[in-house]
Parts: structure tokens; C-alpha cells; sequence
């Protein structure tokens, strides 16, 4: 590698944002924290430069490893992030280094600040839930607040839909606040949102020049609130763009104009939205400036042979992206692969789990041994996630189905809050031949 080999920063460890650069002779610079060493899955691929930093969402400890690392004075093509935690740091980075960045510091806090970024949505026309701040849920006073009825307190700027309850009455919202304070939840200010009734679908895409450059809709096969709420993992489906016109043609204005308001120039995006279907009614849920998670971007790919990381590269270094889908009938759906309380001893194989009909990509993120926890806390828990395809949308239902049920009965747990009788009939019934049972008197 030649010393003038054009060169990125990229801050979170984004593989398809990675894997772009590596293609396109960018050589990437990745500021990744801790998590890379604590969790053990992923390397960083051969060509890629890594810059530990203790917590890369923070300016000052990303500035400390560039520092360190000689970095801060090299003359990267960009600075990019896929992380959405990391997104107003990287815009105040790009000021402080003085490098171009795809989503500058005053458009980053609009797709941060999920009151801030209603209000915008809003005021362009577009419909939004009722939402008022809770600055900080510790010192709640529920007098100051305006009516509300059945509602959603959520972070101001989370993720994942964690530390997310329904809320019916100021009661049970001082009740859940005092709740969230005993857990010790990290965050203090909160939203609290009209609830929204209705299907929730998700618009994945990129802008060039401030235009809508290409968009693909999917949904969420239940809303990712109840999903959590009701223990279960997330399903996700993609609709297809001549089959399901009618969706397209009721989303595709309303995303250009929520984009448009909050003023994303350039980039890949993933919205929300709900569909209340009696209506026909499509109300802004968010808006994040990265990809979405969720194999999104491997649906994304085989359904429309659309490169989101690569698009999302091009973009941060001032390249038309020039994205032309070609679509593919067939239908595409993901899913998390559901564990269950406990340790891990067991699961099929990638192989295995590839040979079954209909599936196209298989992800397995826990290993052996991880203590699986008692719920479901957000929406990236599971054993691992699978993409299947099929000719119809039916068809691809049956082999979700199939490939839960079947995953779930070849799954081995060593069951949490067991007391020993209940592990001894556990392991009874899982290995008969390794127990030895205990008899008064030997037996002749
Ligand atoms: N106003 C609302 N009405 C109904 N449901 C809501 C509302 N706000 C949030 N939800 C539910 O809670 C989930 C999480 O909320 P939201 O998408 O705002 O936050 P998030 O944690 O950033 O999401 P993500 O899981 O996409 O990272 C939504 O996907 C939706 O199912
Ligand atoms: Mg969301």
C-alpha cells in the first residue's frame, strides 16, 4: 500500500461502508470502540487501519486516539459514520479537522433529536404523533406536562427501541419513570409521544444532491414496540416496487418532503412510518441519516442489486452514487433467530441452517456459553439473523415460519432459574444415556 493511497475516516465499524472503500482504493482509518476486543465476532478486514478509542461517540476520547495514533494530520478524502450514536460527533469532528462529512453539524441534530426532528416534519406538512420533552425523567413534574392519552416515553435520541414503555395516564408514566430511575437506564431526557396505531413500514434509501435517488420500502411484520413489548424477535419484510405500487406511490412523497424539511443533502437514510390501513393515513415515525440494521442492507441488495454501503460511501466523498436498481421479483424477507432464557449450549450450524429452502444469508452473532437474558430488551437480540427469499410473499412466510419452529426445536438451553430436579429431568430428557441415577441400594 503506497503511503499516497487516498485515504477515509470512518468512525463505527460499518462492514459495508468498510468494504466499499476497500473496493473503490480508499484505504479506511476506523475509530472502533471497545466493543470490537469485548465481543469478539469481527475483524477488521486486511487494508483497514484501526484507532481504538475508549468511547467513539465521544469528540474528545476519538481526538485522543487520533492524536496518538499520528492521525490528525493526515489528509483523509472524508469522514463518514454509520453509527448513528456517533453522528453529531463525527459533524463537530469534520469541523475540527476541517474535512468534509456528508451530514454537517446543524442537519445531524435533526436526525438525532427525535422531538426536534418532529417539529421540522411537521411544520412541512407532513402528519407526526403529538410529542412533548421530559427533560429529565428523575425530577419529573407531571403538572408542567400537557394532556396527553395513550402515549410512548422513549429516549430523546435512542435506539433500538429500548427504555420504550406505553404510557395510559400521568400515574403510570411517574410510575414508569421511577422505574427506569431504579434500573439505573442511563438516559434522562425523554419524549413522550401520542401513540400511533397502525402498521409499521420502514423506507430505506439514499439522496444525492438533496433529491431522492432511490427508495425502497419494507415493514416491519409487527410493530417493533409490540414485538419487544410481547418478548418476541424482529421480522421484516420488502415490498416490491410494480406488486406493491400502491405503496410506493402513497410513501414516496411523503419521504421527499420529511427529507427535504430536515434537510439531508447527501447520504443513505432509514425511515419509519405507520400505515393505518382503514385510512390509508401514513404518519412520520423517524428518520435516521445511516443504514438500517436488520440484514436491511443484504434485503436491500437482493431485492434491488443496490449497494447501500457503497451508495453511503460515494455520497461522504461528494460522488454521485447514480444508484440504478434492478429488480428482482422474487420475495425477501429477514429475521432475528429467537433464543430462549438461559446458556447457550447448542444451535444448527451455518450450514445447516443454509440448506434449508429459500435462504440466502445466514448471520450467527452468540457463541456458545452467552447467558441469554430472561426478555427481550430490544431489537437487536437474537441467536442470529437469516435472509430468505421466495417466488411470493407467501411463500416466504411459510419458510419464515418453518425456519423459526425448526431453529427453536434444535436449539439446546441450559434453562435459566433451575433449580437441580428440574436441570436433572432437563438433561434426562435432552442426553437419557448421561444420567446416573442414585439408587438406596445397589441393584443386583
Ligand atoms: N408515537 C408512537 N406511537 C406508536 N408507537 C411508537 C411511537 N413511537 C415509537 N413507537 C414504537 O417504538 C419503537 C421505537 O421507537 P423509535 O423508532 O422512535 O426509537 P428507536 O429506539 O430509535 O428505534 P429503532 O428500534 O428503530 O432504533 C418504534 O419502532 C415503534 O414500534
Ligand atoms: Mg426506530
Amino acid at each position: 500500500m503506497s503511503e499516497d493511497q487516498p485515504s477515509a475516516l470512518l468512525v463505527g465499524t460499518d462492514v459495508y461502508a468498510m468494504r466499499a472503500c476497500l473496493r473503490t482504493g480508499i484505504k479506511p482509518y476506523v475509530v472502533h470502540g471497545p466493543h470490537l476486543n469485548d465481543w469478539g465476532s469481527m475483524e477488521l478486514p486486511e487494508g483497514a487501519v484501526g484507532i481504538f478509542a475508549e468511547d467513539p461517540t465521544s469528540i474528545e476520547s476519538i481526538l485522543f486516539s487520533l492524536r496518538r495514533a499520528g492521525a490528525t494530520e493526515r489528509e483523509f478524502l472524508f469522514v463518514q459514520t454509520s453509527d448513528e450514536e456517533a453522528l453529531v460527533t463525527v459533524a463537530a469532528l469534520a469541523k475540527v479537522l476541517d474535512l468534509p462529512t456528508p451530514v454537517e453539524a446543524d442537519i445531524a441534530l435533526h436526525f438525532r433529536d427525535k422531538w426536534l426532528q418532529k417539529q421540522i416534519v411537521s411544520a412541512a406538512g407532513v402528519d407526526v404523533a403529538a410529542s412533548q420533552v421530559i427533560e429529565d425523567i428523575q425530577h419529573l413534574d407531571p403538572a408542567g406536562l400537557a394532556d396527553f392519552g395513550r402515549a410512548v416515553l422513549k429516549p430523546l435520541a435512542g435506539a433500538g427501541t429500548r427504555n420504550t414503555s406505553v404510557v395510559g395516564s400521568r400515574e403510570e408514566l411517574v410510575a414508569t419513570c421511577q422505574e427506569y430511575r431504579r434500573r439505573g437506564v442511563p438516559q434522562r431526557t425523554f419524549v413522550l409521544e401520542e401513540f400511533i396505531t397502525g402498521d409499521e413500514w420502514m423506507v430505506d434509501g439514499v439522496v444525492f444532491d438533496g433529491e431522492l435517488q432511490f427508495l425502497s420500502v419494507g415493514s416491519y411484520v409487527e410493530p417493533c414496540l409490540t414485538a419487544v413489548d410481547s418478548n418476541r424477535v424482529l421480522q421484516l419484510e420488502r415490498f416490491d416496487p410494480t406488486a406493491d405500487a400502491g405503496v410506493y406511490d402513497l410513501a414516496r412523497p411523503v419521504v421527499a418532503a420529511a427529507l427535504r424539511a430536515l434537510g439531508l443533502r447527501r447520504g443513505v437514510f432509514h425511515m419509519e412510518l405507520f400505515h393505518q390501513q382503514d385510512t390509508g393515513r401514513l404518519v412520520f415515525g423517524e428518520c435516521a441519516a445511516r443504514t438500517g440494521g436488520g440484514l436491511i442492507h443484504e434485503s436491500v441488495e437482493y431485492k434491488f442489486g443496490v449497494d447501500l454501503g457503497a451508495a453511503a460511501i460515494r455520497c461522504a466523498a461528494g460522488v454521485d452514487p447514480q444508484v440504478e436498481p434492478k429488480v428482482r421479483p422474487d420475495s425477501v424477507s429477514t429475521i432475528f433467530l429467537a433464543g430462549r432464557p438461559g446458556t447457550l449450549i447448542g444451535r444448527p450450524s451455518p450450514a445447516e441452517i443454509r440448506a434449508l429452502p429459500g435462504v440466502e444469508h445466514v448471520r450467527l452473532d452468540l457463541p456458545y456459553g452467552f447467558r441469554m437474558a430472561d426478555s427481550v430488551a430490544d431489537t437487536t437480540e437474537g441467536v442470529g439473523q437469516v435472509m430468505l427469499s421466495g417466488r411470493t410473499r407467501e411463500e416466504v412466510r411459510e419458510r419464515r415460519e418453518f425456519l423459526t419452529q425448526w431453529f427453536d426445536e434444535r436449539l439446546t438451553v441450559v434453562p435459566t432459574h433451575a433449580d437441580y430436579p428440574e436441570l436433572r429431568r432437563w438433561q434426562q430428557a435432552n442426553w437419557p444415556d448421561s444420567v446416573s441415577p442414585f439408587g438406596t441400594y445397589p441393584r443386583d
